[in-house]
């Protein structure tokens, strides 16, 4: 259900920015304005990024089930954030409260913005793409992230979505791993995007 509102939040949100860009911005008030063209990019970049590594992550499923996927998401979930990084002239983060990489935590900043989410998530209501100015001028882009049933494989419970024989080979590469227990719909972390000046 939440998984649903969120996506149609997003898509009303883009609509409304599709449609707003079609205007003449002359009258509207300009950090507005900037907000609105820094959300529609992160969300580009968000979406772009989701798409790529799903399309990968089930082709590397149906190949060869998910041990050979979690193989891939080891080595290429990093190279596939990185290539459209410099595309994008952007960092591209995915960083979660509870991490299966501990590279992908959260810094102090995006804890409270995570936070935020989380608040409203909690109280089911929607949470929109937030937009930052960085002290040194670049722009800081959070969205949520949410679990989709595909998710649960390897994000799941153990022993009931999360089978133990796929959960041994994430243990082997993710020792301090902690992204599991997860249900279809549940808030799992936010893409963190720097876009850069
Ligand atoms: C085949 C197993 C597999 C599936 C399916 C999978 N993941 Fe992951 N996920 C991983 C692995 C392995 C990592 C660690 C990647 C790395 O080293 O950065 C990861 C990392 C992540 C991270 C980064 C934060 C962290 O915990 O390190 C997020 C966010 C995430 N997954 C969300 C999802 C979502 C959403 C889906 C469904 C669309 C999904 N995953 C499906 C295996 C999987």
């Amino acid at each position: 259900m939440k998984t649903k509102l969120l996506l149609s939040i997003f898509t009303i949100l883009l609509l409304l920015i599709t449609a707003c860009n079609k205007k003449p911005t002359s009258t509207a008030d300009q950090s507005t304005t900037n907000n609105t063209v820094f959300i529609e990019k992160g969300l580009e970049i968000a979406g772009a990024t989701q798409a790529t590594m799903s399309a990968q992550l089930k082709q590397a499923m149906e190949t060869g089930g998910v041990p050979n996927a979690v193989q891939y998401c080891n080595v290429a979930a990093y190279p596939i954030a990185d290539s459209l990084s410099k595309i994008h002239h952007a960092t591209i983060r995915r960083v979660t409260d509870k991490s299966r990489n501990p590279a992908n935590a959260m810094n102090e900043r995006e804890q409270l913005i995570f936070k935020q989410f989380k608040e409203k998530w909690n109280a089911e209501q929607p949470a929109t793409p937030i937009v930052e100015q960085l002290e040194n001028g670049e722009i800081a882009f959070y969205a949520p992230i949410t679990l989709q049933s595909l998710c649960t494989n390897c994000h799941g419970k153990l022993g009931e979505t999360l089978q133990p024989e796929n959960y041994a080979v994430i243990q082997n590469l993710y020792p301090q791993d902690k992204a599991i227990d997860y249900v279809e719909g549940d808030l799992r972390g936010m893409w963190s995007i720097v876009m850069k000046k």
